[in-house]
């Protein structure tokens, strides 16, 4: 991946535009405010407590474009979306790299994940990547759609494999992308 590709100009199905860049360590502050204004029971069910500022800390901390590369959208000075792209360089998960993301929902249905998607794929591809894959918790049905619209396949069912914030137990479907 190359980060000197950044910062991308998009323009969304509504016309508004955005700046699309990698994550720098002075977005912390930012970011963690981004992470606060979504849907709690949607932060809930997310891989990482992003809702807690100790885990934007210390992803700012680890920044490192080469084991993670988090990709952030800019509406002025707003962070209005994110997602990461996560590489595992050495092991037999060397040709994987594994995506996450979320929106803002006054951002939503514009297609601001699909052209993120896209610029993924473009990096992961130049990277030797051949498999994308995401974890999903059933009950984020958007999550679902869109990696069925951008190509990913559900490939597993892993029954009762998360147990979010408030204890509960959920299935787990891991979806994959070939490249
Ligand atoms: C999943 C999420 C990131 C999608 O972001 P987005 O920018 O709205 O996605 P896009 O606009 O690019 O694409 C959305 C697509 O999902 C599909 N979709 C969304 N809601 C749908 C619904 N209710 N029924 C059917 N399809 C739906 C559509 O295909 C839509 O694309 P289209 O409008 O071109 O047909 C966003 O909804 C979100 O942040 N959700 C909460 C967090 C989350 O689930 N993150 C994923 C963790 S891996």
């Amino acid at each position: 991946m190359n980060p000197n590709d950044f910062p991308k100009t998009v323009k969304l199905k509504d016309g508004t535009q955005l700046v699309i860049r990698p994550l720098l360590k002075e977005d912390e502050k930012k970011l963690c405010e981004y992470f606060l204004r979504l849907p709690a029971k949607e932060v809930s069910r997310l891989k990482d407590d992003i809702s807690n500022p100790k885990v934007v800390e210390k992803m700012i901390y680890d920044l490192d474009y080469d084991v993670a590369f988090p990709l952030i959208a800019f509406d002025e000075d707003l962070i209005v979306g994110s997602a990461t792209i996560k590489f595992n360089p050495i092991g037999w998960t060397k040709h994987q790299a594994e995506i996450r993301g979320t929106v803002h929902p006054d951002y939503r249905e514009k297609g601001l994940s699909t052209c993120i998607i896209d610029m993924i794929v473009e990096i992961s591809k130049s990277m030797g990547i051949v498999q994308l894959t995401a974890e999903v918790s059933p009950a984020l049905d958007e999550a679902y759609f869109l990696c069925e619209k951008v190509g990913f396949k559900e490939a597993a069912v892993l029954k009762n494999f998360i147990k979010d914030q408030e204890g509960n137990y959920e299935d787990l479907v891991i979806m994959i992308k070939e490249l």
